[in-house]
């Protein structure tokens, strides 16, 4: 596509490129609301208190105010949306069911704000979203309508699919979103690796991967932020970003609803794939909103070779 500031494509903004996709005018609706909520969630972080809310999540981990408040921008918008019936996110116990809208062609489970602790530091953080037909959040990935997210860097950017390809759109000087990449594919295979925990937890078989990868001389790049560790690999079109099972969590840290599935979905719509280890991430039946999964995700044959190190130990 052309890139020149000038041409036509690039500014081709998000609800108009949605138009053209063929997809139900309601799901062109839930995007774009949740495109305008992410307006307010990056304004909280760039300008919201940076402390703690007092409260924990289902975790167990300590909430900040700017959890909170991303959840309740989100939540709210979502609600108002008048096209969503159930929602679940990261900062909340349970489903929150939409009454005004019992009936609602879709439900909705976000991570409002992934990397949060990484805001008084100043680095990168974002918005993970997973969209379902109906009102049932607890069936696998695989049937998700669309998956995206925002990243709040330097730049605001926002990652999408409909099942038709990977969109990248960036936030301009007027806060719209217009057209920067389109139908991102990804390598068969990279040189960048983004190893999640803390390796003395690591399992021998994450271990001697992890040995390989340095082997081969892959770069490290991490940054503890899931959004932009997995930005980077997408728009690269390179690498694997991993966060295994540890001696003490066999099941990881990342979440299944809220963090790996969408991912998933936009990693393996980029030619990409995802995998617990055992089954792709998106064949996963969840058990509960709070389930958790390790995960390997990126360039096919890196994944492929990770599977193959673990050799069914998942
Ligand atoms: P959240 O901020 O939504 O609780 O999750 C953060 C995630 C993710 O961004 C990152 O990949 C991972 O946690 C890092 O976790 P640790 O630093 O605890 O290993
Ligand atoms: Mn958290
Ligand atoms: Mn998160
Ligand atoms: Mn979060």
């Amino acid at each position: 596509m052309g890139k020149e500031p000038g041409s036509t494509k690039f500014q081709t903004d998000f609800r108009r490129h949605l138009r053209e996709q063929n997809i139900s005018g309601n799901l062109v609706h839930l995007l774009c609301e949740i495109a305008e909520a992410s307006k307010y969630v990056i304004n909280a972080v760039r300008t919201g208190d940076l402390g703690v809310a007092g409260t924990s999540n289902l975790y167990g981990e300590e909430q900040l105010a700017l959890d909170v408040l991303s959840d309740r921008i989100l939540r709210k918008r979502l609600m108002y949306s008048g096209v969503v019936c159930n929602i679940a996110s990261e900062e909340m116990d349970e489903i929150f069911q939409v009454t005004s809208n019992p009936l609602g062609m879709f439900s909705v489970a976000y991570d409002p704000l992934d990397g949060s602790s990484l805001v008084d530091v100043n680095l990168a953080v974002g918005t993970i979203v997973g969209i379902y037909q109906g009102d049932n959040l607890l069936q696998p990935g695989r049937n998700m309508v669309g998956a995206m997210y925002i990243l709040y860097g330097p730049r605001v950017s926002m990652v999408y699919s409909v099942g038709k390809g990977v969109y990248e759109f960036t936030m301009n000087h007027l806060m719209e979103f217009t057209l920067t990449r389109e139908k991102v594919q990804m390598k068969p295979s990279g040189d960048i690796y983004s190893p999640g925990g803390l390796r003395k937890k690591y399992t021998p078989e994450n271990e001697a991967y992890i040995r390989y990868l340095e082997d081969k001389g892959s770069k490290l790049r991490y940054s503890g932020g899931f959004v932009p560790d997995i930005n980077q690999i997408l728009m690269k079109g390179k690498g694997i970003f991993m966060y295994p099972a540890l001696t003490d969590s066999p099941n990881g840290k990342l979440r299944l609803l809220f963090e790996l599935n969408p991912m998933a979905y936009l990693i393996e719509q980029a030619g990409g794939a995802a995998t617990n280890g055992c089954m792709p991430i998106l064949d996963m039946v969840p058990e509960g909103l709070d389930q958790r999964a390790p995960i390997y995700i990126g360039c096919k044959e890196d994944v492929a070779k990770a599977t193959e190190f673990l050799n069914g130990v998942c």
